[in-house]
């Protein structure tokens, strides 16, 4: 049984940058090829062995709990009209040993808010957070989330997945710093909620994973606004870690932002190209597109 049982997905944001296209729906659940955004997030943290999803959504959200839903009406009709592959994509979407739990975030105040809305559903043991405007990929390997529970079960303490960046970019994510303590790992002796490049510890970036000890929650509970005029989850986790080790790990994989259009549309164009009825196809229409 996996050491870390419950997955946090805050979903509450606006997904302003990709309007209209989210005027009614959530942004998670735009579509990679064949599959919402949202789908990539909750796959990888069951094949981690995750059994309790936790979405803290906001408005424009229902969307993403009818995904989660039993489709009866849909279902119903693909059993009679014997489409056998369909319905198994349609139930795969929730695995009949998953329990997911929704919970309303009814302002948005930051992403370290809607990790603390999600207590209830936490209680007193560690806990994933994914964002999934970040996709990660590694193909033909284990996914970021599982290399971070495998760090979580040596280490036993919470583990933040990070990649390098260009320190111009600083100002987009939150930053860390600390000594190296093994491949791929260091310790977190510095955090920063998007610092300007000159005030950039490091070009270590954190990504949207983290495998967080409950005792982060106490710490959001007294976490003031900080940027954006936001309640930030680096915030306090800059608190936790005057009293607990925290770990960076940099994740062997590809990362997509898709919260922003290009890196979505990288997203699109990359998995597609690795899809296994899209690959061929695709591929030659890209070979003989003409671009002037
Ligand atoms: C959030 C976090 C930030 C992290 C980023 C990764 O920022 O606050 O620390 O680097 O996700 O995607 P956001 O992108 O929501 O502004």
């Amino acid at each position: 049984m996996s050491s870390i049982r419950t997955a946090v997905f805050p979903v509450a944001g606006l997904g302003t940058r990709f309007l209209p296209a989210t005027k009614a729906i959530a942004k998670e659940m735009l579509t990679v090829v064949d599959k919402p955004l949202i789908q990539y997030a909750t796959e990888e943290a069951v094949a981690a062995g995750m059994d309790t999803l936790v979405f803290v959504v906001g408005r424009t959200k229902n969307a993403i709990i009818d995904h989660y839903d039993k489709a009866y009406e849909l279902e119903t009709e693909l059993g009679l009209r014997d489409k056998k592959a369909l319905l198994k994509i349609v139930q795969d979407v929730v695995p009949s040993h998953i329990h997911c739990v929704f919970i309303r975030q009814s302002e948005a105040l930051g992403l370290g808010h809607a990790v603390l809305c999600a207590e209830p559903a936490v209680g007193d043991k560690p806990f994933a957070v994914l964002l999934p405007d970040d996709l990660i990929y590694n193909k033909g390997g284990a996914s970021c989330i599982q290399q971070m529970v495998d760090v979580y079960n040596e280490r036993q303490g919470s583990v933040i997945g990070t990649q390098t960046v260009a320190v111009t970019e600083s100002d987009k994510y939150g930053m860390v710093a600390g000594p190296k303590l093994a491949d791929r790992l260091s310790r977190v002796d510095e955090i920063i909620e998007k610092p300007s490049p000159a005030e950039a510890p490091s070009d270590q970036a954190v990504v949207g994973r983290y495998i967080l000890t409950p005792a982060i929650l106490d710490k959001l509970k007294t976490t003031k606004r900080g940027a954006g005029n936001e309640i930030q989850l680096t915030d306090a986790i800059a608190e936790l870690r005057k009293s607990e080790e925290i770990y960076a790990y940099s994740f062997e994989g590809r990362r997509y932002d898709c919260g922003s259009k290009i890196g979505y549309l990288e997203a699109n164009v990359e998995i597609a190209l690795q899809h296994e009825e899209l690959s061929a196809d695709f591929k030659n229409y890209l070979k003989n597109l003409q671009i002037d």
